[in-house]
């Protein structure tokens, strides 16, 4: 097993920053790449700033100072000098299978033969990323969750061409990787397939929830009204749209219309926004007007009472009932660990050990409202032999 002193991260943008500002603090020499100087100082002073806040808390590892720790910073431009000495390289560009596989190519052909190759992706195929690296069975995926040091989510993940050592040496590392809220959670992904755990639980519940933005909008409700309907969390339906972004919304429904079913097409008024380059907070409009800030839905235009909270939650129970028997992971419980860990949110199968046999007559209902044939339960929430897959 590689001893890893030396990574490298390629991307300083939100990930790849946070990413770099972990490993550091985890007393590794990490070299940070983009393409411009620019970006580069941009993610450098970012991680900078990150320690001296530390710092001031005294929240640095005993010894360490923000000065100490940047020092094992470097900048780069060259990914192929950078990776000469790496023993794991991290990849956060751009969500790009053409950026994407180019940064491996290069990393594959220039890095010492040990070198892991991990992705960062959240959405695409790691066989396809690292297919042309030269090293295929050195190419893993790396899952961080935003913001990198505060979830504390790390999936690790097989391609078809992953060797187990690779595999091993990633989980490895990544237990290494602090949290500032939290024991870092680690699970192994064992199949290559679109969202991994985490996002692929909870994607599905997109589908309805673009059938209920396209339902208010073909029945004249306004947003407050169809946000009153929700539980009133720290964001409404509406605005967390708005915060995540319309264009990521399109684009990862989108891929999951190619890859899972048809079902993912994102709905009519996602697709309008998008075209009208509506994007949600980054732009000041999406759903809502961003220009003087976060906004907050008027709880006193009254409810739309289309969104119904039974729906997602059987969804959420069919879907991770999929991923088990796909052999995504091999018990419930790493599924509701995961949600956890990645989300802050609690999973479905603790919950409905033996509550899951209500859940099929409300997908079989969700079925005939909604016409999408991706909620039809499956056959390992049907036959009960889920709870079966125990830790
Ligand atoms: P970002 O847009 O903040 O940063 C991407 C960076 O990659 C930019 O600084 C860009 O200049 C750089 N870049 C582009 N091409 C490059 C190349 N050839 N070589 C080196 N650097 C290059 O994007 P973000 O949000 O950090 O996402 C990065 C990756 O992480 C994506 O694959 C995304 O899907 C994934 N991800 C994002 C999450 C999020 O919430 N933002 C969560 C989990 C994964």
């Amino acid at each position: 097993m590689v001893d890893i002193k030396n990574v490298v991260v390629v991307g300083a943008g939100q990930m790849g920053h946070g990413i770099a500002q972990m490993a550091l603090l985890a007393g590794y020499n990490v070299t940070l790449v983009d393409i411009k100087d620019d970006f580069v100082d941009k993610g450098w002073s970012k991680i900078d700033a990150g320690m001296k806040k530390l710092e001031a808390k005294g929240s640095l590892p005993d010894g360490a100072s923000a000065t100490s720790l940047m020092a094992n910073c470097k900048k780069s431009i060259d990914l192929a000098s950078a990776v000469k000495d790496a023993d794991i390289m991290i990849e956060a560009v751009v969500e790009r299978m053409d950026v994407k596989k180019g940064v491996f190519k290069t990393a594959g052909e220039n890095s010492p033969s040990h070198c892991i190759l991990a992705s960062n992706t959240s959405t695409m195929s790691i066989t396809d990323i690292g297919k042309d690296s030269g090293k295929p069975d050195k190419c893993i995926g790396m899952h961080f969750f935003n913001p990198v040091p505060l979830m504390r989510l790390i999936e690790v993940i097989y391609s078809d061409d992953s060797s187990d050592e690779s595999v091993n040496i990633g989980l490895k590392f990544a237990e290494t990787i602090p949290c500032l809220r939290g024991k870092r959670y680690v699970p192994k992904v064992l199949k290559d397939k679109p969202g991994f755990i985490c996002n692929r639980v909870t994607a599905p519940a997109q589908i309805y929830q673009n059938y209920v933005f396209d339902k208010a909008a073909a029945e004249g409700f306004s947003w407050d009204q169809l946000d009153n309907d929700g539980l009133g969390g720290p964001m409404s339906m509406t605005v967390l749209a708005d915060y995540v972004g319309i264009d990521v919304l399109y684009h990862g429904q989108s891929y999951y219309a190619e890859t899972l079913s048809p079902d993912f097409a994102p709905g009519k008024v996602i697709t309008q926004l998008f075209n009208e380059g509506k994007l949600g907070a980054k732009t000041g409009q999406g759903f809502r007007d961003w220009t003087k800030g976060r906004p907050a839905p008027d709880k006193s235009a009254g409810k739309a009472k289309l969104y119904k909270l039974k729906y997602p939650l059987a969804i959420l129970l069919n879907e991770a009932c999929r991923v088990l028997e796909e052999g995504i992971t091999t018990n419930w419980k790493i599924i509701d660990d995961t949600l956890m860990a990645g989300m802050n949110m609690p999973g479905p199968m603790a919950a409905n050990q033996k509550t899951w046999d209500r859940q099929i007559a409300v997908l079989e209902e969700l079925v005939e409202l909604t016409g999408k044939e991706y909620f039809k339960p499956c056959e390992l929430l049907k036959s009960g032999k889920w709870v079966e897959f125990k830790p």
